[in-house]
């Protein structure tokens, strides 16, 4: 029968459009439908494992290998074997291999795409229009940074083998986002994919032997979170690189507590999408298609809860639903398909799950037509409440809340109502108005009349329980090196006992506690005494517990103004503290002598010299605009992490506090220190110095006492959002496990001491790690 144009234009029908996978076939028929793993250039033998099915369809496409612990033992030692040459080759040299990968990708592109959209169950149209291109760009800007790292970013060197573990919604994109990176640094790669996901990271591993990589730099081992638990576990990896759950997150954050292991982790979200009265509502409808229904919502950063100005609600709300019903909905190889299938009916179920045991919510499932199988309908839930479980619960599905704001405060509270921090849109077309919301939110990305744009050059990643690290960008590639240096062991500083026969003045001298601006009594009411090396009586300091360092935390909290505070201002007050203690610095230098036993010129003199150094930095810790494929900005802003907890060096107990204090708070931070357990009358004496200098109460606040009884209730303090340690004593296993609670982010020794003294004490690390990187993305144009 054939149809007359009328016809098709009276009803507007699709036709399909089928993307052909023969060659997928063929390539799989190649491999006989079974894989190994890719260790050291080459696939091992098939073994026991599971099938890797087409969602859309539930055929079985092959069966994968479950990777055990023999298997990670010979992927790892492959890698090891292979990294010290890979690190040492010239960035230039790895630049080439990234450039002919990046090359390779591009020239299978149709292929991966195809073989992704079965695998996953994703729209051919995202595989292949957004996907493949995100991965090509990820691999030559990584050749970029490799090619130029030598000369950008000496002192610098690769942190060995990186252990990848990666989730099913972006399979190959989340493979170039560890994989490209981590060998442009110079690292080896051991990379598990997901289990559903498996099949375009064994193809991309082809393509590595085909682009002359060298054997070992890159391996691939597939199995389930149990292949996943013992590639963190195993002893030789340096680094792991996580994209996936909260609850996978923090347990990976505890299983590499102590361990020395760098990590990054990037987590879920629930990113909020806010559409202002003001905003061009057709593009804030087509833009929140993309938010919630790209990748049928399985997207970390899916702008999943929508926040919209009252006075436009209803008619928002109406104009979405008419835009839901023509969504199309089906075979994900169909060009013209808007949603394809979920991943797994595994996680169907979940949708399933989460949706129908909404109780408070009016659900809207689309007037579209849904095949059976693991589909499911884009849905609209209004009507919920600001608490209800799906709106802070992750649904990872087509699955939209909104709620309704009045004013743009209350907007920002909405929006940050939630124990994640990845991304958040913004609409309006007040750019005065978005600009200003935009460092309000708390997200590592913020969209400004845009959604989802993701670029190489730009960094991604989260805050709060979105899990800490940037992919992209400089900040990105730093991620995977790390200082090229000898840190020797710091052994445990000791107490000076008390003497046989005393020497005391009989005046009491009991530094108390400094919280909020204020001297405080500790809670416990114990001090203790401090005796020169000389054996004399230096005074007491109060013991901090449990409940001074939740004071000092809701100080530092209540002090979070000082984040506002301009660079300018925040410079001048560091300049004030160090005229302060230069004018004071005899009888500081007679302190470090009396409590260390050694001259404390030289002392003095650094500690007055760092704080002119971050006075100096802190309206010079520039951002950057990133030169992103885009007509319009993206612009990565150096945000303060919050309320940092820091326990002091011992060994240089008034340089080492400075020297933490003082980057944390030119950056707009507010600090708990706990000082030096041993010496603690330099810091207790230096209170007296901020006193002096204008620094608005809370934003230093010091809780004296033993490291051990005080880290522990820092690290796990939920309203902390990072905790450093430069302790003497062996803290770091416990401060990294205490950490995973809220995933905040730490910054600890490992037992290895560092010269403060040096150019290792100050500096761009430290700077680093008193910020977050924000990218807020403003495209222009009408
Ligand atoms: P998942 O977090 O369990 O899996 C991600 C990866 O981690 C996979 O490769 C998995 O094999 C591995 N893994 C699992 N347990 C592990 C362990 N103990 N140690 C090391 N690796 C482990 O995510 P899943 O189960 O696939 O999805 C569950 C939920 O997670 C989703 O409904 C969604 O809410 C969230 N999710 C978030 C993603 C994101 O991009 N933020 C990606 C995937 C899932």
């Amino acid at each position: 029968m054939t149809t007359s144009v009328r016809e098709i234009f009276d009803t507007m029908a699709y036709g399909p459009a089928p993307e052909g996978n023969a060659e997928v076939l063929a390539w799989l028929a190649g491999h006989e439908g079974r894989f190994g793993h890719w260790i050291d250039g080459g696939f091992t033998a098939p073994a026991a494992g599971f099938d890797t099915r087409n969602p859309a369809t539930g055929a079985t496409l092959a069966q994968v290998t479950q990777g055990s612990s023999d298997d990670l033992d010979r992927a790892v030692a492959a890698a090891r074997r292979a990294q010290p040459k890979w690190g040492k080759l010239p960035g230039s040299a790895r630049a080439k291999y990234l450039y002919a990968l990046a090359r390779l990708v591009q020239k299978h592109s149709r292929l991966l795409a195809v073989l992704e959209t079965m695998d996953n169950g994703k729209p051919i149209r995202e595989a292949r229009d957004i996907d493949l291109p995100l991965v090509a760009r990820h691999f030559y800007y990584h050749a970029g940074l490799a090619q130029l790292m030598d000369s950008e970013l000496p002192g610098q060197e690769a942190l060995g083998v990186c252990g990848a573990v990666i989730p099913w919604n972006f399979p190959l994109l989340m493979l170039a986002w560890k994989v490209a990176p981590a060998l442009a640094a110079g690292n080896a790669v051991v990379l598990k994919p997901a289990e559903y996901t498996p099949l375009t990271a064994l193809l991309f591993a082809e393509l590595s032997r085909e682009a002359g990589l060298p054997k070992g730099v890159l391996n691939i081992v597939t199995g389930d979170g149990d292949t996943g638990a013992a590639l963190v576990a195993h002893p030789d990896v340096n680094k792991i690189a996580f994209t996936g759950s909260t609850s996978v997150g923090k347990k990976i954050r505890e299983a590499t507590a102590g361990t020395g292991k760098a990590l990054t982790l990037e987590l879920g979200g629930k990113s909020p999408y806010i559409v202002f009265d003001d905003a061009d509502i057709d593009s804030a409808i087509e833009g929140l298609v993309d938010a919630i229904w790209f990748n049928q919502g399985q997207v970390c950063c899916a702008g999943s809860r929508l926040l919209v100005q009252e006075g436009i609600a209803e008619r928002f709300h109406t104009k979405l639903k008419r835009r839901m019903d023509g969504l199309r909905i089906g075979d994900p190889l169909d060009k013209c398909i808007d949603v394809g299938a979920i991943v797994d009916p595994v996680q169907l179920a979940t949708i399933q799950g989460l949706v129908g045991g909404c109780k408070d919510g009016e659900v809207y499932h689309a007037a579209c037509a849904v095949p059976a199988g693991c589909y499911y309908p884009p849905t609209l839930i209004t009507g919920l409440s600001a608490a209800s479980p799906l709106m802070q619960e992750e649904i990872f599905g087509p699955v939209l809340v909104s709620m309704t704001f009045r004013t743009a405060t209350e907007a920002v509270e909405l929006a940050n109502n939630t124990k994640y921090g990845l991304a958040a849109t913004v609409w309006t077309e007040n750019v005065n108005l978005a600009l200003d919301i935009a460092p309000k939110i708390k997200a590592g990305v913020v969209w400004v009349n845009a959604t989802n744009l993701f670029d190489a050059a730009a960094g991604f990643g989260g805050v709060r329980e979105s899990g800490f690290g940037r992919e992209g960008g400089w900040e990105g590639l730093l991620a995977y090196l790390k200082p090229a240096r000898k840190a020797k062991a710091l052994p445990p500083a000791k107490l000076v006992p008390a003497p046989v026969v005393p020497e005391v003045e009989g005046i009491d001298r009991t530094a108390k506690l400094y919280v909020g601006g204020k001297q405080a009594r500790p809670d416990g009411g114990y001090s203790l005494p401090i005796w020169s090396a000389k054996s004399k009586l230096l005074g007491h300091v109060g013991l901090g517990n449990r409940k001074d360092i939740r004071n000092a935390v809701e100080a530092a909290h209540a002090a979070k103004g000082w984040g506002k505070a301009t660079g300018h201002n925040k410079a001048q007050i560091l300049y004030y503290i160090g005229e302060n203690l230069s004018a004071r610095a005899d009888e500081f230098a007679k302190r470090l002598r009396d409590l260390t036993g050694k001259p404390g010129e030289a002392e003095v003199e650094a500690s007055i010299q760092r704080l002119f150094t971050y006075a100096a930095w802190a309206d010079k810790f520039d951002g950057a605009v990133k030169s992103v494929p885009l007509r319009g900005v993206a612009l990565a802003m150096n945000e303060a992490c919050g309320v940092i907890g820091a326990i002091c060096p011992d060994e240089v107990p008034l340089l080492g506090l400075i020297s933490v204090m003082a980057p944390a708070i030119a950056m707009g931070n507010t600090v708990v220190l706990v000082p030096s357990q041993v010496a603690p009358l330099a810091a207790t004496d230096f209170y007296q110095v901020l006193d002096t200098s204008d620094l608005p109460g809370g934003v230093v606040n010091i809780v004296t006492g033993a490291h051990a009884e005080l880290a522990k209730p820092l690290a796990g303090h939920r309203d902390v959002d990072a905790v450093w340690s430069f302790s003497s004593s062996p803290l770091s296993a416990m401060i990294e496990k205490e950490a995973a609670g809220n995933v905040k982010r730490t910054w600890v020794n490992h037992a290895r001491a560092r010269d403060w003294f040096g150019a290792d004490g100050e500096g761009r690390e430290f700077l680093r790690a008193a910020t977050e990187v924000k990218t807020i993305w403003v495209p222009y144009g009408e």
